[in-house]
């Protein structure tokens, strides 16, 4: 069999081992995928040591993602566009450093939780490099609308004018959107960590809204809940979105897509 693992500090709660042998199982793929602690000083280290052990691509989390852009040979253009490496892929002596977050976001907007981003008008809460690693992929989806707000505004419009010049896209504070109506509203801020609320504006969902938080756990996010008192059609937690990016790392290392439908299902009825 094949070798992959996922590395980040901290590790042991990270769902990719049970993803991609789920995967491996439904795409009857040969591989086994281990969970690698790295220290932070460490990290290409543990990357070489890996890939002189055989393996043949890893993924990368949490606080890994710089540093594995930093150390890929060559890049994907999605990568490049985030600035941050979520999947190494070993090749005779390169490594190839990809970008699958923005891709798994819309493929558990789409296929699993069943929306539509063409024609519709999306807000997205921070500026940081969650929101970064998925700008491109969601505006290739065709919304109306895709505005960006963020505590610190300038960040916002220096990240809308790395992405894109167009007039349906816009950056600013929490503040300059008060007024407009979105149909997906997407947290991509770390406020959840330190247990913040979001200003969200009154009327800030428009009739339908639903709400999507890229940070995940048991039970609702407070970004949920707060949605949810405000009266949107549905939420969702960032859960979808790694098993979406799993699939896809699955995809460059394997060439094969799995579903990711039933695989969330699984995990998540024996979820701890
Ligand atoms: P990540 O890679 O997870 O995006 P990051 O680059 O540190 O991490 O970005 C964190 C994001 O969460 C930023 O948009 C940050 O806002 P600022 O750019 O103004 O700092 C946002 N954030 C962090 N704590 C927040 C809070 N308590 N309320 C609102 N936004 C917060």
């Amino acid at each position: 069999s094949d070798h992959y693992a996922v590395i980040g500090n901290p590790i042991s709660h990270s769902k990719s081992p049970a993803l991609h042998t789920a995967f491996a199982r439904q795409c009857a793929q040969d591989i086994v995928y281990g969970a690698i602690f790295g220290p932070l000083d460490k990290f290409a280290e543990c990357v070489t040591a890996f890939r002189a052990s055989g393996g043949k691509g890893m993924n990368v989390t949490l606080p890994f993602k710089l540093e594995a852009f930093a150390i890929a040979d060559e890049l994907t253009e999605r990568a490049r566009l985030a600035e941050a490496v979520n999947t190494l892929m070993f090749d005779n002596d390169r490594i190839l450093g990809d970008n699958t977050d923005g891709v798994g976001l819309v493929r558990d907007l789409k296929e699993n939780l069943g929306l539509t981003l063409a024609g519709k008008r999306i807000l997205i809460l921070g500026a940081g490099g969650a929101a970064r690693g998925v700008l491109r992929p969601l505006l290739e989806e065709g919304p109306s609308r895709l505005a960006i707000a963020n505590n610190t505004p300038s960040k916002a419009v220096a990240l809308k004018e790395q992405v894109a010049n167009a007039a349906h896209v816009s950056g600013g504070g929490f503040s300059d959107f008060k007024g407009e109506q979105f149909d997906l509203v997407i947290n991509a801020t770390s406020a959840s960590l330190s247990g913040d609320a979001i200003p969200l504006h009154d009327g800030v969902f428009a009739d339908g809204a639903f709400a999507y938080d890229m940070a995940y756990g048991d039970g609702n996010t407070p970004f949920m809940d707060a949605a949810l008192a405000h009266g949107v059609a549905g939420v969702a937690d960032g859960f979808g979105m790694l098993a979406g990016q799993a699939a896809e790392s699955f995809h460059l290392w394997r060439g094969v897509r799995p579903d990711i439908v039933p695989v969330i299902a699984e995990i998540r009825a024996n979820w701890t």
